[in-house]
C-alpha cells in the first residue's frame, strides 16, 4: 500500500448511496489490492439519522449535516449522491473549493451547473469524476474522456434511459398500454421519482449533453437540445413499425455536422431499424454507439439504471481519485477543451419520418394529405392504413406515411397545413427514422 489511508465523505445513502457503501465494503480487499492505496469511509451525510435503512451502518458515521464532510479536514474525497440540484451544487461547490475531489452521478446538476463547476474545477486543479451520471453501469464516461480520445466523433445515438426503453419494451412485446408499462417500471423501481422526466424525454436529454460535452469539449446548456418524449405513441405505432421492419426506441442523437461546424442534439422516439444492434436493447438496458473517425463504430451496453450498476461507475470514479490524490497536481477529471460548441436548430435537422394521422375513412383523404407534403417539397416513400389496425371507432382509421428524408422545420410547416384539414383529427404522431449514417 501507498501512503496513509484514504478518508472518504459519503453524502447521501439512499438507493445508490447504500449500493456504494456495501461495495465499498465487500470488495475493499480488492480494490484496495488493484488500486495499491488503503480506505476508510470516515463520516456519511443523510437527510435523516433517525429513519431505518436497508443497509446496516455505523451510526457513529452518521451526520445530518453536509457540511460535516466539507469541513472535516481528515476528508479526502466526497461522494456526492444526494441528488437534486440546490443542496447538491453547495456541497460539490464547496468540497472544491476546499481542494476535495468529488464523485457524482448527478446528471441534473451537471446539465444544470456543469460549466460553472469545471471552471471551478479548473480554478481549483481539483477533479469532479461523473461516471454514474450517464449510462448507470456503463462505463461511457470514461471512454469517451480516455479510450476514445484519439478520434475525432462524428456521432453518438444511445438509448440511454432505462424506463422509458423498459416502457417501449414492454408495449412492443407484451401489448401493454404507456400507463400500464410505467405502472410496471415504477413498480421495479427503475423509474425515476418523478416519472415525468423519463417519459418526457428530460432524463435522456441531460445525459445527452453530458456525452456532448465529452464528445466536442465543452459543457452546453439544455436549450441545445431538442427533446421529445414517448408520451404520444400508442400500441398501433409498433404494429406499424414491426410490419415497415423497425422498432421504436428513445434515441438521444448527436451528430456533428462538419460543413456547418455545428452539432445536431436532440431526443426523439425514433424508429430503428431491425437489423441495427440499439433495435436489440430491450427492457432497461441502455446501449451507446459512437462513431469515430479512427476507431470506427463502437457500441457500449449494459444496465443503465439500478443500485448495484450505478455504485460500481460510483466506485471507479472513487478508485481513480483515490490513485490521483497520490499524484499532486495531476488529474484526469473533466476540463473543457473547446470555446463553444454551435447547436445546429433542430428545424435544419433532416430525417426521413414516420407520421402516423388519425383520419376520417373517406374517399379522398389519402390524396389531400398527399397534396399537402408534395407543396412542401416531402417526397412519400410508402403509405399504410391496414384495416387490422382500425382502433375501432366507426368511420376513423389510422393513416400512416413513412417520408423521404426532408428538413424538420419544412415537415412542421407541412403538419400545420395538414392539421386543418376536416378529414384529420388530433395531433400526428411523427417518429424520426434513424439512418445511423456514421458521418
Ligand atoms: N430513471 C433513470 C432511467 C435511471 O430510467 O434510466 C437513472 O438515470
Amino acid at each position: 500500500m501507498v501512503g496513509e489511508t484514504l478518508q472518504i465523505g459519503l453524502a447521501g445513502l439512499g438507493t445508490v448511496g447504500s449500493g456504494v457503501y456495501e461495495a465499498l465494503l465487500r470488495n475493499r480487499d480488492l480494490l484496495e489490492a488493484r488500486a495499491q492505496i488503503s480506505y476508510q469511509v470516515r463520516r456519511i451525510a443523510v437527510r435523516d439519522k433517525t429513519r431505518k435503512r436497508g443497509v446496516e451502518v455505523d451510526e457513529t458515521l452518521l451526520t445530518d449535516d453536509w457540511r460535516d464532510l466539507v469541513d472535516d479536514d481528515e476528508i479526502d474525497i466526497v461522494i456526492e449522491l444526494i441528488g437534486g440540484t440546490t443542496e447538491a451544487y453547495q456541497l460539490v461547490r464547496a468540497a472544491l473549493e476546499k481542494g476535495k475531489p468529488v464523485v457524482t452521478g448527478n446528471k441534473a446538476l451537471l446539465a444544470e451547473y456543469g460549466s460553472t463547476l469545471f471552471r471551478l474545477s479548473r480554478e481549483k486543479g481539483v477533479p469532479l469524476y461523473f461516471e454514474a451520471s450517464c449510462g448507470g453501469g456503463i462505463p461511457i464516461v470514461q471512454s469517451l474522456q480516455h479510450s476514445l480520445i484519439c478520434n475525432k466523433v462524428s456521432a453518438v445515438v444511445g438509448i440511454i434511459n432505462g424506463t422509458s426503453n423498459y416502457v417501449l419494451t414492454a408495449m412492443d412485446k407484451e401489448g401493454l398500454s404507456l400507463r400500464e408499462a410505467l405502472q410496471q417500471a415504477q413498480s421495479l423501481g427503475y423509474a425515476e421519482p418523478d416519472p415525468l422526466l423519463d417519459i418526457n424525454g428530460w432524463d435522456a436529454a441531460h445525459k445527452g449533453l453530458i456525452l456532448a460535452m465529452l464528445a466536442y469539449g465543452a459543457p452546453l446548456g439544455s436549450e441545445a437540445i431538442s427533446v421529445t418524449g414517448i408520451e404520444h405513441i400508442e400500441p398501433v405505432d409498433f404494429s406499424f413499425a414491426r410490419r415497415l421492419g423497425y422498432t421504436i426506441k428513445l434515441l438521444v442523437v448527436i451528430r456533428y455536422h462538419e460543413r456547418r461546424n455545428a452539432l445536431e442534439l436532440r431526443v426523439q422516439p425514433s424508429f430503428v431499424p431491425q437489423q441495427h444492434l440499439l433495435s436489440k436493447v430491450d427492457g432497461v438496458f441502455n446501449a451507446i454507439a459512437v462513431c469515430g473517425d479512427i476507431v470506427g463504430e463502437t457500441i457500449f451496453y449494459g444496465r443503465g439504471a439500478g443500485k448495484n450498476p450505478t455504485s460500481s461507475a460510483v466506485v471507479g470514479d472513487v478508485v481513480l481519485a483515490m490513485r490521483e490524490c497520490r499524484l499532486p497536481g495531476y488529474h484526469t477529471g473533466f476540463l473543457p477543451y473547446a470555446e463553444g460548441v454551435k447547436a445546429l436548430p433542430v428545424e435544419a435537422t433532416e430525417t426521413s419520418c414516420y407520421v402516423r394521422f388519425r383520419v376520417k375513412d373517406c374517399h379522398g383523404v389519402i390524396a389531400s394529405i398527399a397534396t399537402i407534403f408534395s407543396q412542401h417539397d416531402i417526397g412519400i416513400a410508402a403509405t399504410s392504413s391496414a384495416e387490422g389496425e382500425h382502433d375501432g371507432t366507426e368511420g376513423w382509421n389510422h393513416l400512416v406515411f413513412m417520408l423521404h428524408v426532408c428538413c424538420w422545420g419544412q415537415l412542421q410547416e407541412a403538419l400545420g397545413d395538414i392539421r386543418k384539414l376536416p378529414t384529420v383529427v388530433g395531433e400526428p404522431v411523427v417518429l424520426r427514422i434513424e439512418s445511423f449514417q456514421t458521418s
